[in-house]
């Protein structure tokens, strides 16, 4: 990774991040979902941000997805890919953030160290959420039908397949999203937001 030349410097606004977040009246924070390939990580994100929306919080997803088509358009699948990939979603996160937004990730992002990487550049204002759901669920749901081109080989480094993937050792949350319904996942993580303080009451 290049280092960032002497040249650069920091410019610093006059709205600082406070400003932000007591005009939102909410905090900034990431939601950093990470699961297998329909493990249900947009779904839970979208049906989460909905709710905030809904109670005035300002709110983004960046989904992995559509990542792909233009900020990471130049990455594939491969390890340092991944890692490269995850990394600058990192960095988009903690720009997010500081403009008071609260920010779903929804990413597989099946590598332990990279999420950690992003834990370390958040700190405090990064929750991961572990959507939990076997395999074979994922691979029953097949939303993309991918599962079924990753078995007969289209599809190279295909996450629980072909490229392993490593579950979080102490996830902020954990939704089981193959035996609980949307709604209940959905509001585990709202209740979450409440207690920490994110977010004022909102259910
Ligand atoms: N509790 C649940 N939470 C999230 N998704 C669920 C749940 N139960 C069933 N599903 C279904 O599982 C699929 C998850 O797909 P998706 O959200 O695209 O996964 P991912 O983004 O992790 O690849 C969707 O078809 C969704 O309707
Ligand atoms: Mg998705």
């Amino acid at each position: 990774m290049s280092q960032v030349s002497e040249n650069i410097y920091w410019e610093k606004g006059h709205v600082s991040r406070q400003n932000r977040e007591n005009l939102n009246k909410h905090k900034g924070v990431v939601l950093w979902f990470t699961g297998l390939s329909g493990s249900g990580k947009s779904t839970v994100a979208h049906a989460v941000e909905e709710v905030l929306h809904q109670h005035s919080v300002r709110t983004f997803v960046v989904d992995g997805d559509n990542v792909r088509h233009g900020l990471c358009s130049d990455l594939g699948f491969s390890d340092d890919d991944r890692i490269e990939n995850i990394r600058r979603v990192g960095e988009l996160a903690k720009l997010f953030v500081s403009s008071g937004t609260v920010v779903l990730t929804a990413f597989i992002s099946p590598f332990i160290a990279d999420r950690d990487k992003v834990r370390q550049l958040l700190g405090q204002d990064f929750i991961e959420i572990y959507c939990a759901c076997s395999l074979e669920k994922c691979e029953s749901r097949d939303v993309k039908g991918l599962y079924k081109r990753a078995r007969v080989g289209e599809i190279a480094d295909f996450t629980g397949i072909s490229s392993p993937y490593e579950a979080p050792v102490s996830p902020d949350i954990v939704i089981d999203t193959e035996k609980d319904i949307l709604q209940v996942c959905v509001a585990k993580i709202v209740r979450y937001l409440e207690k920490r303080d994110v977010v004022l009451s909102v259910i």
